[in-house]
């Protein structure tokens, strides 16, 4: 049976679809298939659960976010894209990203639209899985992007007989609990090693206990000769945000072992240093919208909406990271990650 907290950790992808589709619709960041995820949601989710659904989608759809929330979403979503395109820029475009904890997140499809070479693997959950291969094989522009056949017309048979990954010529979705490190152990060795990797951690290993995420890195560098790993966290820092996350968290039966384990970017950057990885690099959310983005995006992006909190909006900024580990190439990273 599944495991009741495992059903939490997975219903925490509504939340980044629901913030990402805030960020959208009030013109922070550009649709990209996210909304082609939403009707694909909207069409499947009746086949899981009948009483349910329409709650589900409508608390996906239906909420405000807060317009610190809002940019929020976009300096984490726009940091992770320059982060991407800055490794494909070093490849050429030859290489391999690889999503842990994916969700409904929907950039492998504009990368696969853009990059005619990118391999893409989004690895989740078999629930999430299921849901997603479901919104992309009956949605004829995503199965078109991805190589695989599209489904017409679903039906409740169709769904209840749905089940396992997808993999076509670029694109494969994995169904994995990342937690077993000799099932990824295993997964990995079936890669073709020569395919530099670029590894997203968005959100992902904050839910998970500190020592299996450990393992994890240790499995991916082990396994994987060229690569770079990014991951995209919140630390608690030295003062009460972490304590107040903490017990905001225990209200919804939720768990980041991280936050004060790691709680600052030194931390967080040692962390990945003592698991052997030789480049390490990172900056919070704060330093990287100063420093990452524009001066007009920036003025856009500040003329979208009033906002009063600004001090609210630092300190939140402050607790969220993005930290950068890369080994097995030279990479003359031009982002800037300390003043
Ligand atoms: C907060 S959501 C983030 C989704 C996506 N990365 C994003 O930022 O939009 C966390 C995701 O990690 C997945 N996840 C958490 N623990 C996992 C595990 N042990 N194995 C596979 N997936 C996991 C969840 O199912 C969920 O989709």
């Amino acid at each position: 049976m599944a495991n009741p907290a495992d059903k939490t950790i997975r219903t925490t992808d509504y939340d980044a679809l629901s913030c990402r589709f805030n960020a959208i619709r009030k013109n922070y960041l550009p649709d990209n298939y996210t909304t082609s995820m939403l009707s694909g949601l909207e069409r499947l989710l009746k086949y899981e659960s009948k009483l349910s659904h329409k709650r589900t989608f409508n608390a996906i759809v239906k909420s405000n976010k807060l317009p610190i929330i809002n940019r929020g979403t976009y300096i984490r979503t726009r940091a992770l894209d320059i982060v991407i395109e800055e490794f494909l820029r070093r490849f050429d475009g030859k290489c391999r990203v690889m999503n842990l904890g994916a969700g409904s997140d929907m950039r492998g499809f504009w990368l696969l639209e853009k990059y005619k070479d990118v391999e893409y693997v989004e690895i989740d959950f078999k629930e999430t899985v299921r849901m997603k291969k479901g919104v992309v094989l009956t949605d004829e522009k995503l199965a078109g992007i991805v190589g695989a056949a599209y489904v017409k017309g679903d039906t409740q048979e169709w769904w209840d007989g749905l089940s396992g990954g997808l993999k076509t010529e670029r694109y494969e979705l994995v169904e994995l609990d990342l937690r077993n490190v000799q099932a990824l152990n295993s997964y990995l060795k079936e890669f073709d090693e020569a395919v530099p990797t670029l590894v997203l951690s968005e959100c992902m290993l904050c839910y998970t206990e500190s020592s299996v995420a450990n393992e994890i890195i240790k499995t991916l560098k082990e396994r994987l000769p060229q690569a770079a790993l990014a991951i995209y966290d919140p630390i608690g820092g030295e003062g009460n945000f972490g304590n107040v996350m903490v017990e905001n968290l225990k209200m919804r039966n939720l768990q980041m072992p991280s936050l004060l384990e790691y709680n600052t970017l030194e931390k967080y950057q040692k962390r990945l240093k003592d698991l052997g990885i030789p480049t390490v690099k990172g900056a919070n959310m704060y330093f990287i919208t100063n420093s990452w983005i524009d001066i007009d995006e920036q003025r856009r992006i500040s003329k979208l909406e009033f906002l009063d909190e600004i001090e609210e909006l630092k300190l939140l900024l402050e607790h969220y990271c993005l930290v950068l580990g890369y080994w097995g190439f030279d990479w003359e990273l031009k982002l800037k990650f300390s003043l």
